[in-house]
């Protein structure tokens, strides 16, 4: 630190939220800089198991002030459920603790309204979002109609904002042939919402520059990943934001000359949730085994919607593109302990299309459709690795796998975690 930057190296659910309340410990401030509450991040306290979508992991460490940045959407009422939920486990969310950037957008009930009808009318090219309202709501950031947080600091002015924006949604909803939506009654807890949010409100980049400034060290909380990214992802199955490193600046409003860590977050395997390609993707008997039953918290099952994750081998191809997006200075990879047991084990470390070798993704979706993963193969290990804490607890071919992954990205693995809670972390 000064600032961290902590990204999702693949399609989200890495574990970031994991990762991020581990180096919070060492943090003042933690922020998120982009997406809303499709993001799910789960973070293993005790005995307590914490989902978060968007309020930043930091929240669970006492001496944290945690900022919700400019660059995020905003459902201020799930907001609050979220706040809510924290206070019941006994969390301090006051305003001295958490912040939100009156520059950040919100989400209506009309984008949500519009993420699901969307979905509808695109049949089976549907994203697969998780129709929390995030494209509707970065489209009308972008249209320049969008609804700032700040201005829920006038309940008036917010209340006519707010019934306009729903009047202008319900003529697309119409046209669509989707329920129109009675602006009143969806607006009442969106007024309530925002009398409680006023004390929470600020700029945040005028504060996040002072503490800067004054020598605070800032975790930047990533969410969803480098190929859900709307510039570098595989558009159009990409979330509508800018989750890689640029993102984070942007997303929270300080320049560059702070940053001095870029930690990547990969999953030692590939899961993606939604629609889109997935070269390494697996079906039957190995996609099971790497999804699991659900019978564990962290099985592969979507934090925000339940949905199963579509799992496969790990794909060495995204990792080093999102090596070069980022500009990563290390990685940490995750659920190192999922395989234990598998016999053998395998990472794409190139594709063949059309009879050409690629060492990154090609830039079309149906270029990358075509994609035929080049393999290698290692052997597996049987040993439970949970209660590793150092490399050499490791077996061999454990540690072979690892070390191959940092020669195929080209640049070190800092950390490996061997289960969710906060110890279960091996340093190399
Ligand atoms: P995020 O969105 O990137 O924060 O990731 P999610 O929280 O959506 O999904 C990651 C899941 O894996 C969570 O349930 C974590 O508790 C869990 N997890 C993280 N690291 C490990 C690990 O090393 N081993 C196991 N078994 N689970 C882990
Ligand atoms: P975290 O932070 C995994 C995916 C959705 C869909 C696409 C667009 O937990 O890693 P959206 O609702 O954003 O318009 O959906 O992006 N997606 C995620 N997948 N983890 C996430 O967040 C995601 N956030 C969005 O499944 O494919
Ligand atoms: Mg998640």
């Amino acid at each position: 630190m000064p600032a961290t930057i902590l990204i999702g190296a693949q399609w989200g659910d890495e574990g970031k939220g994991r990762v991020a309340d581990w180096l919070a410990a060492e943090a003042d401030v933690v922020g998120r800089f982009a997406g809303g509450d499709n993001a799910g991040h789960t973070v293993v306290v005790g005995s307590s198991v914490v989902k978060l979508h968007l309020v930043p992991s930091g929240i669970l460490h006492p001496h944290v002030t945690c900022v919700l940045g400019n660059g995020m959407v905003i459902n201020p009422v799930n907001l609050l459920k979220e706040m809510d939920g924290l206070a019941a486990q006994g969390v301090d969310i006051s305003p001295e603790r958490l912040i939100l950037s009156t520059k950040a957008h919100l989400i209506t009930p009309a984008h949500i309204a519009l993420d699901t009808a969307s979905e509808k009318s695109r049949g089976d090219q549907a994203i697969g979002t998780t129709l929390r309202g995030i494209g509707p709501a970065y489209m009308d950031k972008t249209g320049r109609q969008g609804i700032r947080a700040g201005q829920m600091m006038s309940i008036e002015d917010f209340a006519d904002a707010l019934y306009s924006a729903i009047e202008q949604a319900n003529k697309t909803l119409v046209q669509q042939g989707s329920q129109p939506l009675d602006a009143k009654q969806v607006t009442v807890e969106y007024l309530d919402a925002a009398a409680r949010l006023q004390p929470y409100l600020r700029d945040t980049t005028v504060y996040l520059n002072d503490r800067l400034k004054a020598g605070a060290r800032i975790l930047c909380e990533g969410a969803q990943g480098t190929l859900l990214d709307i510039d570098h992802g595989d558009y159009p199955f990409v979330t509508s934001s800018s989750p890689t490193a640029g993102g984070a600046l942007t997303g929270l409003g300080f320049g560059p000359r702070y940053v001095d860590k870029v930690l990547g977050v990969a999953k030692c395997f590939s899961t993606r949730v939604g629609s889109g390609p997935m070269p390494t993707e697996l079906e039957g008997e190995l996609a099971e085994r790497l999804r699991g039953t659900g019978e564990h918290f962290w099985d592969e099952f979507g934090t925000t919607t339940g949905r199963p994750r579509r799992c496969g081998w790990l794909d060495a191809v995204v990792l080093r593109y999102a090596v070069a997006v980022n500009g990563f200075t290390e990685l940490v990879l995750t659920k190192l302990d999922v395989l234990s047991g598998l016999p053998e084990l395998k990472i794409a470390v190139a594709y063949m299309i059309d009879g050409v070798r690629y060492e990154y993704p090609p830039s079309t979706i149906a270029e990358l459709g075509r994609a035929e993963p080049i393999y290698e193969t290692f052997p597996g290990w049987s040993k439970d690795i949970s209660s590793a804490r150092r490399n050499s607890d490791l077996p061999d071919a454990a540690c072979s796998y690892i070390q191959r992954i940092a020669e195929l990205c080209d640049i070190p693995v800092h950390t490996v975690s061997v289960g969710p809670e906060r110890e279960q972390l091996v340093y190399f």
